[in-house]
């Protein structure tokens, strides 16, 4: 059994070792965060911008593909120095704190923090800050200053947020990135930046500690991009083209019904935003069905070993394992073991996002269906056990074709309840940067700054989903009560 076991593992490692390395010899893998126009922004299905734009330059001179991930701010430079990707473009301010955990390209920016305000404000300059609510980017350089200088910050996942945020009244001012700041106020007639920047600052690209190869390419194609023009070239492009949108998007019409309309078309016709929802619908329910089989193949397994050794105190090893594995599932967020499966268990490895939280999901759900087989295996009558031995069967023949069918009954209900939440808690997978449903709202959210639709329409289809499913279950039990 253990040497089954062993053999099946190693060659899942070896597998996943040659995957990785023939997807890294021809594509560069960028991640950044792409609410952050005119650096990096959706448009469609395409992640635009300043920075995918420089590093095409790059990939074209190095005879790669570059392929472009969006992910957390907070974690772009995690992913670069556990390897996950080649670099992280994302209007990276170069700070001491970041040269310690990567390298950075030549400067190709000059950046600024600034300070932006309703028209309204008395809020003057950066002296009348303190007191107030300041809203930033989470883990951005604003984030920082604010913290260390001013006072604890209210920090949203992207800089769009936290322009909705202001414009909403929540917060009071906003310190974010210079040219972002712009762009959003191109939309946003009723904000203001004070003409004082915060700090000045300079972006960079960042790469893995020692990847001297792959620097030395971005160094000279920016010097390059740099003396042919052609990155000034790049950078009125995409400011033009964030500018002309802002332009071009028609005056809100009023009335409740209008402005439901006008708003149903932003968030799902236009630029066929609905398709955000379709494709997180469809990444969910894999995720959530290949888990819900991991967790019930780890659940049964686990289960039949507690029980055994419960019952004939046989597979004491074995036993103390499945333990383990209980508390320290049971013990730690599921959100949290995602992100060590992800950046820390396959972090030098490329692996497929959903592979990944189909392992974590399944896992965690492993845990909870284990104890949930166990209660309904330790439910059933010991005259049971007793009848099967008597009948001649064996401890594992009594255990298959008496008990466990008996147990799986009783324990319908929980189970479903399990699976239930478990396919609301692949919510989190966005963590790693996979497009789930939940992210698709969020996608949506960050590019029409709207809260209302798209989070109604994510809950809908969740609540759609789970009654489907709770009516499937319910005939499931039907049948077999009438089976009996
Ligand atoms: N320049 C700031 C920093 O490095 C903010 C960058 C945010 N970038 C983004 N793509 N969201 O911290």
């Amino acid at each position: 059994m253990m040497h089954i076991v062993k053999h099946i593992l190693l060659s899942i490692y070896i597998g996943v070792l040659l995957l990785g390395h023939s997807a890294f010899a021809d594509r560069i893998l960028m991640v950044t965060e792409a609410t952050f126009p005119p650096y990096e922004y959706h448009e469609g299905e395409e992640i635009k911008g300043i920075d995918p734009e420089i590093m095409n330059e790059v990939a074209k001179r190095m005879n790669k593909k570059l392929v472009v991930e969006d992910m957390s701010f907070d974690s772009v430079i995690t992913a670069v120095v556990s390897g996950k990707a080649d670099v992280a473009a994302s209007g990276i301010t170069i700070t001491e704190e970041r040269k310690k955990q990567v390298d950075f390209s030549l400067p190709y920016v000059e950046a600024a923090q600034v300070i932006v305000i309703k028209k309204d404000s008395a809020i003057q300059s950066a002296d009348d800050l303190k007191g107030k609510r300041i809203g930033v980017q989470h883990g951005t350089t604003g984030d920082t200053y604010v913290t260390k200088n001013i006072q604890q910050p209210e920090r949203f996942p992207n800089a769009a947020l936290v322009i909705s945020a202001l414009t909403a009244g929540k917060i009071d001012v906003a310190v974010i990135d210079q040219d972002p700041a712009k762009m959003f106020l191109a939309k946003e007639k009723e904000l203001q930046i004070l003409p004082k920047p915060l700090v000045m600052e300079q972006y960079a690209i960042a790469v893995k500690k020692g990847n001297q190869e792959l620097l030395n390419r971005i160094n000279s194609t920016i010097l390059d991009l740099q003396s042919t023009g052609k990155l000034k070239e790049i950078c009125a492009k995409h400011t033009n083209v964030i500018l002309n949108q802002a332009k071009t998007t028609p005056n809100a019409p009023t009335g409740f019904w209008a402005e439901l309309k006008d708003d149903f078309n932003t968030n799902f016709i236009r630029e066929s935003r609905w398709k955000y929802l379709v494709e997180g619908f469809l990444i969910t329910i894999e995720i959530s069905f290949f888990s819900v089989l991991v967790g019930i193949f780890m659940g049964f397994i686990v289960a039949v070993i507690r029980s055994t050794y419960d019952k004939t105190g046989k597979l004491r090893f074995l036993n103390a394992l499945c333990k383990i594995y209980l508390t320290v599932i049971r013990g730690t967020p599921v959100v949290v073991q995602l992100l060590i499966i992800y950046f820390v268990i396959f972090g030098s490895v490329d692996i497929s996002k959903i592979i990944v939280a189909i392992v974590a999901f399944g896992f965690n759900s492993g845990a909870y269906v284990a104890e949930i087989i166990r209660s309904g295996i330790m439910s059933i009558d010991k005259g049971q056990f007793e009848a099967g031995r008597s009948l001649g069967l064996n401890h594992t023949q009594t255990m298959l074709y008496i008990i466990l069918p008996q147990a799986f009954k009783n324990v319908l209900p929980a189970l479903g309840n399990e699976f239930i939440v478990l396919l609301k808690e692949t919510s989190v997978s966005g963590y790693i940067a996979l497009a789930d449903l939940t992210k698709g709202g969020d996608i949506i959210r960050s590019q029409t700054y709207t809260a209302f639709l798209p989070l109604m329409a994510v809950a809908i289809i969740y609540l759609a989903i789970v009654m489907l499913f709770s009516h499937l279950l319910n005939k499931l039990e039907q049948r077999l009560k009438n089976n009996e």
